[in-house]
């Protein structure tokens, strides 16, 4: 499927002028992938239900890259509605073009194509893409992405026998248009019917979905591609050595469990040192009233027995998931993308020049469920705001920080519905506290950049919280939870160019309003900062007939 193709410099300066600026630091490889979205049938929990499938598979292929690779995805889109692909945790740097949300592309209409082209760059780490409109991820289309290491770059543990990638999520069996009705009409999509652990619910004795060699240790890659749901994640008999986190090298401590919070990502190490039969992987629901469980096979090739019926239990209360969150640390010798060690960043002593708090609500608008960010419940509008500040016509479009900083009493808030973009200085070193006045927990996610998650603790933020952050080796990561009436901090330099969302990574809370955009603008307009507009780029809403504006200059 996937074809290596090393372009050479020479053949790259044949293309057009405008191309060979930004191709020219890619020597790195090609991988060319066509994909056909379809709407399919399977019955995951028993009942029979309309899915979306990538190339006939669900959930959708994994990618496999590693730093710097060229990644480029011809979509077609053979379903009756507007999609599109997001890539959950890839950097896109100086090219949010390429991010496939609502606010930086046009979706692709149904029975067109359109090809995304990114580079993995300066990262590594365990990722996952899924469809960024319409309640789709209800119903697929998501899959893994991972982006190994290069060669030449020392990674702090040995290289595994083999690579697996587990995604587990909460599932309803309603089709994501019912769950898009149930949401358009003002109410919650309620309880899933159940937990998927790679697209199936339970252990299949006839087909494992992993196989083990006695005594070789594996790689386990978890991400929670679910709607709503946490997990806990556990393997009967073994323990989980945790290296890598979102992007960053951890100190390898080691865990019955682990907590994964919606669209999290963690990657442990696997050791076959026990018995040789079958075990169960299980992923379990959290923080809810109910518990809804998957689980999955795994065989040792010298197996010579079923798993236990017996499953690991998983544990209870939030405060041990926010004991757990202390205990993740960046490993600070340890070398990510580049060859110079992690910690060799000093974020702890770089002056914040703006903190942004960010207080999370829900509340019933004209008879109808919304969920807000500082008292704005975001819609799209239909000319993606990149797009509308690209042409300069952001005015007609929106109107930048309806979000304050420092947003007023919950109580004196009234939700007002409009597209939501701050907008935030090129190079700024920013503070940003997500403060959960309730009872749920919430998890957060930002496109475009890691940041550091300095601290998670209970009740409200004040600034001398600020001395108990952890300004030596917090993990730099892409999302964060905040655990009922908690809060969270995080810190970033906003040094990569473009519009880039910050929302619940919650579906059914991001679906209605409980998002951002961030942007970030190269006050110099040139290409060192940010990329042209793609050539190939789909155009709509109020800019679909404008002419061009003027490119980038070198
Ligand atoms: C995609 O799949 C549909 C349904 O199976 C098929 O009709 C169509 O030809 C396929 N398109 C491509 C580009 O493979
Ligand atoms: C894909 O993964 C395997 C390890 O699982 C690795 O050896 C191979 O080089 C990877 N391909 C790329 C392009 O990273
Ligand atoms: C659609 O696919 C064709 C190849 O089948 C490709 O040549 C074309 O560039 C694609 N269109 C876009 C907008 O990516
Ligand atoms: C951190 O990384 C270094 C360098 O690769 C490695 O030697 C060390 O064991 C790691 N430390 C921990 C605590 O995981
Ligand atoms: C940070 O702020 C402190 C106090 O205002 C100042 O003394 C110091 O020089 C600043 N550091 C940097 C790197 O700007
Ligand atoms: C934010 O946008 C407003 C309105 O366009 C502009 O006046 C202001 O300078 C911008 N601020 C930053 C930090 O870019």
């Amino acid at each position: 499927m996937a074809q290596v193709v090393t372009r050479s410099v020479g053949a790259l300066l044949l293309l057009c002028c405008l191309w060979a600026v930004s191709l020219v630091q890619a020597e790195d490889p090609y991988f060319y992938f066509t994909w056909n979205v379809t709407y399919g049938t399977i019955s995951p929990l028993g009942v029979p239900q309309q899915v979306i499938m990538i190339n006939d598979q669900f959930p959708g292929p994994n990618i496999n890259s590693t730093s710097n690779n060229n990644i480029v995805v011809n979509v077609f889109n053979n379903l009756d509605e507007p999609f599109l692909f997001h890539w959950n945790g890839i950097q896109q740097r100086k090219n949010s073009w390429q991010e496939g949300m609502p606010g930086t592309n046009c979706p692709i209409l149904p029975g067109t194509n359109f090809t995304y082209h990114f580079q993995v760059k300066d990262q590594i780490g365990s990722y996952f893409y899924y469809p960024s409109l319409g309640m789709h991820r209800a119903a697929g289309a998501f899959g893994g992405l991972r982006v190994n290491s290069r060669l030449l770059i020392p990674v702090p543990y040995l290289d595994p026998e083999d690579d697996y990638t587990v995604l587990i999520g909460d599932w309803y069996t309603k089709s994501h248009t019912a769950l898009r009705k149930v949401l358009d009409s003002g109410r919650s999509i309620g309880k899933p019917n159940g937990v998927l652990m790679n697209g199936k619910n339970k252990a299949d004795n006839d087909s494992p979905l992993f196989t083990m060699k006695p005594d070789k240790t594996y790689k386990y890659r978890i991400c929670n591609v679910g709607l709503k749901t946490s997990l806990n994640f556990r393997i009967q008999g073994h323990t989980l050595k945790l290296i890598e986190l979102e992007g960053s090298h951890t100190v390898q401590n080691v865990y019955e469990s682990l907590d994964v919070h919606v669209g999290q990502c963690y990657s442990v190490l696997v050791t076959a040192n026990q018995e040789p039969k079958d075990y169960v992987m299980v992923a379990s629901t959290r923080f809810t009233k109910y518990t809804l469980t998957a689980t999955g096979l795994i065989r040792y090739t010298n197996s010579k027995g079923p798993a236990s019926p017996e499953l690991p239990k998983a544990p209870l209360g939030w405060a041990w998931s926010l004991n757990q969150f202390r205990t993740f640390r960046w490993n600070l010798t340890a070398s990510a993308a580049r060859p110079n060690p992690q910690g060799s960043y000093h974020y702890g002593k770089i002056n914040i020049t703006r903190t942004i708090k960010l207080v999370n609500t829900v509340s019933t608008v004209d008879g109808k469920l919304r969920y807000a960010i500082n008292g704005i419940s975001h819609v799209d509008p239909t000319t993606p705001p990149k797009l509308a500040e690209y042409y300069s016509v952001a005015d007609k479009v929106f109107e930048y920080n309806l979000v304050k900083d420092e947003p007023a009493a919950v109580d004196e808030q009234k939700v007002t519905l409009a597209p939501s973009i701050i907008n935030a200085t090129f190079r700024n070193y920013i503070e940003i506290i997500l403060e959960n006045h309730e009872r749920g927990i919430q998890t957060w996610h930002l496109n475009g950049y890691s940041f550091f998650a300095v601290a998670v603790e209970a009740g409200k933020w004040s600034p001398e919280k600020r001395k108990n952050y952890n300004l030596l080796d917090a993990v730099s990561r892409n999302t964060i939870q905040v655990y009922p009436y908690s809060w969270a901090a995080i810190m970033l330099t906003f040094d990569n160019a473009g519009l880039w969302s910050l929302r619940s990574t919650m579906a059914e809370r991001n679906y209605l309003g409980q998002q951002l955009y961030i942007s970030i603008l190269s006050p110099a307009r040139s290409l060192r900062d940010e990329y042209n507009l793609p050539d190939n780029s789909l155009l709509c809403g109020i800019v679909k007939d404008m002419p061009k504006p003027p490119p980038y200059s070198a």
